[in-house]
Order: structure tokens, then sequence, then C-alpha cells
């Protein structure tokens, strides 16, 4: 028997450690999230007019909270179970989570609204207040309500006009009908609204559900939950957990973000998958630890919705820098390895204004640091880097980003 097939053979009949890996991912939605039950009561209380008397209120709360702490998913958990019951009670309540990375603008975040209530409204042709309205006449006439779930709105808030973000804080403002639509604004941190005016801020700010970042115990709990969901008994003990929930609990000087904390534990079983072990040991946690740095981990949570050439300018810059070695490349190199990469993928390269956008964007979101080169250089340039790693790491997750991202076709 050949060599390939006996390769082939053992690697096919290797049992996994993993009977469900999909409920480790980001994506995943649990039924519970342990330790955010009084958040949990808290978003209820504020929205509990909807089976009450609805169209009383216009709701507004504002979730507050690092990354990784739960906040996208204790916000689509509640629309979830809350919506559900709603409709046993004979209300007719939505929940629509949008994604201000994904959306960008307030004519895409109305229009992912519209799509996701199924709501018929022309593709062309109509202003984002228009539709908007079109959007509340409709909700009127079919009597039905909505909760909308504004995420990563703090980025929104950086990257759009303020009349955009007036707009949609202020729906409603002095009007006395029925009210169908409720907000949910989650962000990092309230630093980052602070430049708006002060009746706007009121009406963020009115409510707000601050999610503090998990202590040791906590993730314990949290990773036993996600690692009964995803992996077979007896393949990780508690010592694994522990170790890992230590590294990160903010009580230990970690990040206190779940997110990373579960990461890890993915890792370190598709590692020790790799190897062939049979268990996860603390060893395969080590090694997880090395190539997924709290930086990459945020990193990737905010790339996660870049578009396709967005990827491709931070892939030549990940590239040129790895290459180099310098501390820091310019805007004319990244655009030439930038239409490289296009030549690569078979894509036809935006044009200059363009992927100077994408690589503002990208500083504004902290994946990259761009700023313009000053004194001491021929000509001025923008100078890009990158500061945290390792690159290759990046690199990787990059290129796999851009082939599901072809897969997908968007
Ligand atoms: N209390 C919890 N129990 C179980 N899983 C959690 C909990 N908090 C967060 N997670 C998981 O951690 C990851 C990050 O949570 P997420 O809601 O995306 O954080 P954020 O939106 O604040 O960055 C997700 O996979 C989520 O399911
Ligand atoms: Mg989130």
């Amino acid at each position: 028997m050949s060599d390939a097939w006996r390769i082939i053979e053992e690697e096919i009949s290797k049992p996994s450690l993993f009977k469900s890996r999909e409920s480790l991912m980001p994506e995943h939605l649990p039924d519970k999230l342990p330790h955010r039950e009084n958040e949990l009561r808290e978003l209820v209380s504020y929205f509990k007019h909807l089976v009450y008397d609805p169209g009383s209120v216009s709701q507004r709360v504002l979730i507050i909270g690092g990354v990784g702490t739960g906040k996208t998913a204790l916000s689509k958990l509640f629309g979830k179970i809350f919506t559900r019951m709603a409709r046993e009670k004979g209300y007719s309540v939505s929940y629509v989570h949008v994604n201000c990375h994904r959306n960008r603008t307030l004519y895409n975040i109305i229009y992912d609204i519209a799509r996701q209530l199924a709501i018929p409204l022309p593709p062309r042709g109509l202003s984002a207040k228009e539709m908007f309205d079109a959007l509340l006449s409709y909700l009127e006439e079919l009597d039905q309500y909505v909760i909308v779930a504004l995420d990563e709105f703090h980025y929104f808030a950086s990257v759009s006009r303020s009349e955009a973000v007036y707009f949609l804080a202020r729906t409603y403002e002095a009007y006395e009908g029925t009210k169908h639509v409720n907000f949910m604004f989650i962000a990092t941190d309230t630093s980052k609204l602070a430049f708006l005016d002060p009746v706007t801020e009121g009406y963020l700010l009115r409510h707000i559900i601050k999610l503090e970042p998990y202590s040791s115990n906590q993730l314990y709990d949290i990773l036993k939950y996600r690692a009964s969901l995803s992996l077979y008994d007896g393949v990780y003990d508690e010592d694994v957990l522990k170790f890992i929930a230590e590294y990160e609990g903010v009580d230990k000087g970690g990040g206190g973000n779940a997110r990373h904390a579960l990461e890890i534990l993915l890792l370190s079983g598709d590692l020790a998958e790799k190897e062939g072990a049979k268990r996860i040991l603390i060893e395969h946690v080590r090694k997880a630890l090395m190539s997924l740095s709290r930086e990459i981990v945020s990193v990737s949570e905010v790339i996660r919705y870049s578009s396709l050439h967005e990827l491709f300018v931070l892939l030549s810059i990940v590239r040129l820098l790895r290459r180099s070695g310098r501390k820091e490349v310019k805007m004319g190199e990244v655009e030439d390895e930038y239409k490289l990469i296009c030549e690569t993928y078979g894509e036809i390269p935006r044009r200059h204004t363009q992927l100077y956008e994408y690589i503002q964007n990208l500083s504004k979101a902290g994946v990259i640091l761009a700023q313009p080169s000053g004194r001491g250089h021929r000509g001025r340039t923008t100078l890009i880097t990158i500061h945290y790693g390792p690159l290759d790491a990046l690199e990787n997750y990059i290129v796999e980003l851009i082939k599901k991202r072809r897969e997908l076709g968007f």
C-alpha cells in the first residue's frame, strides 16, 4: 500500500476531540450565559412595555463593555427569547441585530433593518431618511414592534457625520403617536460617544447596562459550560480550564475577555488533535497562547466584516512589514503590493482615493496606525505600522478570511 494511502487513512480515522467544534466559535449563540443573569433581567425590565403597553415609549438602552464581555451574545440571546415569548403572548415584536462595522452609513443601517424585517423597499432612489419613514409607516400599518440593536455603535459614531447619529438617537423626539421602534446601542465605551451634543448624549446615556470584564472564576464557569457543549468528556480536565481562566481573568491581570478564553480553548483543542493527543494538555494551551495574542483576537473581531478589498489592503501592509523588517511602510509601497495581490486573486484594483479611505478606516478602528510622514521624508506620504503581533498569525487569519469571503461571494 502506498505511503499516501496510509497517511490519508490514518488522518481520516483519527478520532476527533470535538463533538461540536462550531459551538466554540465566536458566532455560536449558546442557550445560556452564566454570570450575565442580572444584566439579562435588566434588559427585560427596560423592554417589558412591549408585552404590556406596546407603543407607549420608544426605549433606548446603551450596553457598554470591553471586547469579549458578552455584549453581542447577551443582546442576541435576549432578542431571541424575548421576541418568541412576546409572540406567544400575541404581540408582534421583532428583534434585528445590525453590525455597524459591516454597515457604516445611515443608509446601509436602515437598509439592513428593512432587509431583516423583510419589508419591501425600493432598492434605489430613496434617501436614508425617506427610507426610515417608509419603514416606520410600514410597521405602523402592520402593528409591528421592533427592537433594533446597533452593535459596534461607537464605530458608526466615529466614522459617520454627527447628523446621522442624531437622527437615530432622536427618532420619535417630540412625537405623540404610537412608537414602533426601540433601540439598543452597543459600544465598547462611552468616551467615544462623548463628542455628541448634550441632548443626543442624554438620549443615549439614559439607561446604561455595563458589562464588567470577567473574573477567573466566572471565566472558569463559562469555559466549563462551553467545553461541555463542544468537547467530548475526558478530553479536557479542570486544570486546563482553570489555567486558561486564570490567564484571562481580570482579577489575575488578564483582559476578562470570554472570546479570548474560548479561542484559546479552541486552538488548544486543534493543536492537541493535530498532534494526535487524546487529551488537551497544559502544554497545548501554552502553545495556543503563543500565537493568540490579545491584540490579534480583538483585531480579528474588528476585521471580520471588512470588505474584500479592505482585507487586501491590510494583507499588503502585513506582508510588507514582515518582508522588510522595517518599523513602518509607506502608502506608495502598500499601493504597489495591493495591486500585486489583486492580480493574484484576479480582482480589479480600487482607486487611490478608495485605498486611502480603507487605510483611514483601518486606522480609526485601531487595526493599523497611519500617520502623515512629517519632516525628514522627501515629499509627504502616509506612514503605516502595526504595533502588535505575531504578524504571521495575523497574515494567516487574513488569508483565511479572504478565502471565506470569496467563497461566499461578497
Ligand atoms: N457569560 C457567558 N457565557 C458563555 N459564553 C459567553 C459569555 N459571555 C461571552 N461568551 C462568549 O464569548 C464570546 C464573546 O462574546 P461576545 O458577546 O461576542 O462579546 P462582545 O460582543 O462583548 O465582544 C462569544 O463566543 C460568546 O458566546
Ligand atoms: Mg460584539
